[in-house]
């Protein structure tokens, strides 16, 4: 582990499912001068994830897990995290859901990315669903994951004005442009009290 002048950076692993652009934002402020992370694993149930080339890019150890059984699946990711000594995980578009005993024994150590102003629109199609109610805001919360989907503590949210001509697919764009600021804010935020 690398050290800080009187203090050990902390280890982090990402999970992620696909594009992997918060996963590749995290790396580049996890390289800053200052940073107190590091970013050593990185967890993908999806052999395809885009993520996976840029882990490889920036030489993070990359685990594939197969989820045809999520008992195995966990208790492979739970084997890597304790041999990389991780002490925190962001999930970051991980499309699977944890257990609660998985979470347990992560207990206030795992944090997520939703990109909607949570309590509201959780789960998938957040935009989308925003748009069709007529709102004037979207949006993105960093919060603790605890068992009931989308519902931990919320850490940091960032709200972004729709306009009337805003597609799903413009809004998510303008929103992933904030995830980037929001994420790695909401996890300085974590570090600090940790
Ligand atoms: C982000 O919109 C995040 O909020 C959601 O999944 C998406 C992941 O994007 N949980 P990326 O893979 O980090 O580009």
């Amino acid at each position: 582990m690398q050290k800080l002048i009187g203090f050990k950076k902390i280890n982090v692993a990402v999970f992620i499912s696909g594009t992997g652009s918060n996963l590749k934002n995290l790396i580049n402020h996890s390289l800053k001068k200052n940073s107190k992370f590091n970013i050593c694993l990185v967890i993908s149930n999806n052999s395809k994830a885009k993520g996976l080339i840029i882990a490889k890019k920036y030489e993070i150890y990359s685990k594939i897990i197969n989820y045809k059984n999520i008992l195995d699946a966990e208790k492979k990711i739970l084997k890597e995290l304790k041999r990389k000594k991780i002490n925190l995980i962001c999930l970051a578009g991980f499309m699977k859901i944890l257990t609660y005993s998985f979470i347990k024994s992560f207990k206030g150590k795992i944090l997520n990315i939703h990109p909607s102003l949570l309590p509201q629109y959780k789960g998938l199609n957040t935009h989308q669903r925003a748009i069709d109610n007529n709102e004037k805001f979207a949006g993105c919360t960093v919060h603790y994951v605890n068992s009931k989907l989308d519902s931990g503590k919320i850490i940091l949210q960032k709200k972004v004005r729709i306009l009337k001509n805003d597609t799903s697919n413009k809004l998510s764009k303008k929103v992933l442009k904030q995830e980037h600021i929001l994420y790695p804010k909401a996890l300085k935020k974590v570090l600090a009290n940790l």
